[in-house]
């Protein structure tokens, strides 16, 4: 049997937003993935979503939709993102999937019957946007150390993992496993952040919220995202159902990928609640650094912010092709570093590498067995002097990646390829093809150069189709090989290609690119893009919507009262949102409304409104919105509030 390999990437919140960032983690999987099928083995490829927690079902309110389809469409944009750029997963699982959720009841509940879970009480600073609880001292001048947004002090009964019982087990994870974690600086960074001051235990559930999966035993509390989060990469085998083959056959998991701000999760939480199951060991974590921009992190808020670099994958396939952003992905972000994203610092990659050092190569070899001979790859003839040392480098080529590959160092495996590219580029400068095409005796000479450069960009090829996935098989073609034949790396060694085959020119591989022109042009685009996205959200929002007709027995089900404003105010950091206190006779509430673009706060106070009082509360910007205040809205998205004809007593009823 195959021996077989099993590789995961951290599961996406469905934001919507992605970005090249996220592309990063699913394009390294990728190309281990397709490395190891090569190299023969049985692999199994996961990614998918992560889509439980208050801030989704807030994004999902906000947008007028109940959680799961309002994330089917987004989940529906990411599989298209990795669809582009041909990552080869074998399984998407998502948080919401059936087998998920039972999968993770039942770890919650054999985690609580063996006492490795216990209920008690949580309080803490808690930040909504991040989903996190931070403690006092973790607090960044009293606000979210991630974010840097308001936190808000809260208290709730709460289930418990015992992680603090599992320090000294991680401890001596970690020593006695060096490969466990890498790269090797993320151990130090785990044992003196976390584990030397000692863990302590985990909240696993929420009661605040209702978006999770239900704990089978206690209904009113959700798990919390860890327990549901990470078990995905068990679940998604099956762990806990029926059929539990795909986990026999490729539990434990030999990498997880994931990026560094999510190691402590993956090297210290998962690996706890492994040992409380009883199951083995992920083989080794991986966290790796991030695609910078603007000298931060690549997120979705400081890509708004920066307004002329392209970071949107479907944006950059469309220009450069798939081949050139995975190019730039793989090989320009040092593993285990954080690396720089600018479109100039792609277009150079582009150029200087594909197009220069790769295309010039295949286009040169093609041109000249067409111009030479015909279009048919040469008879081997004379060896000469120059041979020894390209042959030796295309024959070493296949250990060395291997060995950059087992080390999980993409970029140097990639690196070692594009050695051997340089070094036949240097070989068609030390022989002079076209010299030697001068001088009838040169023939011989002349078609061993070919064959060797037509077998080199053959090998290339070979080793490149990890890494990229389309050009690889437009020059294997072009040397007349059927891409589809090429499996593994059986034939990653010198001297495979028969004499006699037909070699065809194709069009530039990569063209070279105008760089200060495309700059320029892309800035446009972008710009342009923006504006018109801002323009179509507006649209959007105003657009009316027939609604089916209604009984009056439906109509009855909505509570209307009128309300008298006793104070209102901006909410932090919206443009959108006030924060309302209203009276309804001898009742207060608070409802936050999107009305700040259309009064000023201190007019409305005094205001008689009409509400809406039994919706279901919703929190807003972490603020619990109590019903909601009628308005009438024209085509521009101008809104006016309703108010009673004649005075009246706040709390009447409107029917
Ligand atoms: O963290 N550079 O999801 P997420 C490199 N759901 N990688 C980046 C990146 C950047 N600028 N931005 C994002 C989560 N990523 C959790 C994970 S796993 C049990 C739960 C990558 O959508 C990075 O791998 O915020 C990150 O971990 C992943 O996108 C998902 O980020
Ligand atoms: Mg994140």
């Amino acid at each position: 049997m195959k021996p077989k390999y099993y590789i995961t990437t951290p599961i996406y919140y469905p934001s919507g937003d992605w970005h090249l960032g996220h592309c990063y983690t699913t394009t390294v999987c990728d190309a281990f993935a397709r490395f190891n099928r090569m190299k023969g083995k049985d692999v199994f490829f996961l990614t998918g979503t992560d889509e439980h927690g208050q801030k989704i079902a807030q994004k999902a309110a906000e947008a007028g939709m109940q959680p799961k389809p309002f994330i089917d469409g987004l989940v529906d944009k990411l599989k298209e993102i990795w669809k582009l750029m041909d990552i080869s997963y074998d399984k998407f699982i998502r948080t919401t999937d059936e087998e998920h959720v039972l999968s993770v009841q039942k770890i919650f509940e054999k985690l609580y019957e063996k006492g490795e879970i216990y209920k008690s009480e949580y309080e803490g600073w808690y930040c909504t946007p991040c989903e996190s609880f931070w403690t006092e001292s973790q607090l960044v001048d009293g606000k979210c150390p991630d974010c840097g947004r308001e936190v808000t002090r809260e208290k709730e009964e709460s289930y418990f993992f015992r992680l603090s019982k599992y320090t000294d087990r991680i401890l001596k994870l970690y020593e006695e496993n060096p490969e466990f974690l890498q790269p090797k600086s993320r151990v130090n960074e785990m044992v003196n952040n976390f584990l030397k001051p000692g863990l302590s235990d985990l909240c696993v559930s929420r009661t605040s919220f209702d978006w999770g999966i239900p704990v089978s035993f206690d209904k009113k509390h959700v798990v919390y995202v860890w327990i549901d989060a990470l078990t995905n990469y068990i679940s998604a085998l099956g762990y806990g159902g029926e059929d539990t083959s795909l986990f026999d056959r490729y539990w434990p998991a030999d990498v997880h990928m994931t990026a560094k701000e999510i190691i402590r999760f993956h090297a210290i939480i998962w690996p706890a609640i492994l040992m409380a199951l009883d199951l083995p060991l992920p083989k080794q974590v991986y966290g790796h650094g991030w695609l910078l921009i603007g000298g931060d992190k690549m997120s979705k808020s400081k890509t708004d912010k920066i307004k002329t670099e392209l970071v949107h994958p479907k944006a950059l396939c469309d220009r450069y092709g798939s081949d050139a952003v995975r190019y730039f992905l793989l090989r320009e972000i040092p593993f285990g570093s954080d690396g720089v994203y600018t479109n100039e610092a792609l277009l150079k990659r582009i150029n200087a590498d594909l197009a220069n050092d790769l295309g010039n190569l295949a286009s040169r070899t093609q041109a000249m067995i067409t111009q030479y001979f015909g279009g048919t790859l040469p008879k081997f003839g004379e060896t000469g002097a120059e041979d020894s040392e390209l042959i030796a480098e295309c024959e070493a080529l296949f250990g060395r990646v291997d060995a950059a590959m087992t080390a999980l160092n993409v970029p140097d495996a990639l690196t070692e390829i594009f050695k051997v590219v340089q070094r036949a580029n240097k070989y068609i400068d030390e022989t002079m093809p076209w010299a030697l095409a001068k001088d009838e005796s040169k023939k011989a000479r002349l078609a061993t150069v070919l064959y060797n450069l037509a077998e080199t960009i053959r090998l290339v090829a070979v080793m490149l189709k990890p890494y990229l996935t389309k050009s690889p098989d437009v020059i294997l073609d072009s040397l007349g090989i059927d891409p589809a034949t090429v499996t593994d790396f059986s034939s990653a060694h010198f001297g495979v290609l028969a004499a006699g085959s037909t070699v065809k020119k194709t069009a530039p591989l990569f063209p070279r690119i105008d760089i200060n022109k495309e700059l320029a042009d892309v800035e446009k685009t972008v710009l342009a893009e923006k504006a018109a996205k801002k323009a179509n959200e507006k649209a959007k929002t105003h657009e009316r919507k027939q609604k089916p007709e209604i009984t009056i027995d439906d109509f009855d089900k909505v509570q209307l009262k009128v309300a008298l404003v006793l104070a209102a105010e901006k909410v932090e950091k919206s443009d959108r949102l006030l924060k309302i206190r209203v009276r309804l006779g001898d009742e207060e509430r608070t409802v936050v409304s999107g009305i700040q673009k259309n009064y000023a706060p201190e007019y409305l106070v005094g205001k008689k409104v009409v509400m809406v009082t039994n919706l279901k509360p919703v929190k807003l910007r972490g603020i619990e919105s109590q019903g909601m205040i009628v308005c009438a809205e024209n085509e521009e998205g101008k809104l006016a509030f309703l108010s009673p004809e004649t005075d009246i007593e706040d709390g009447s009823e409107i029917f």
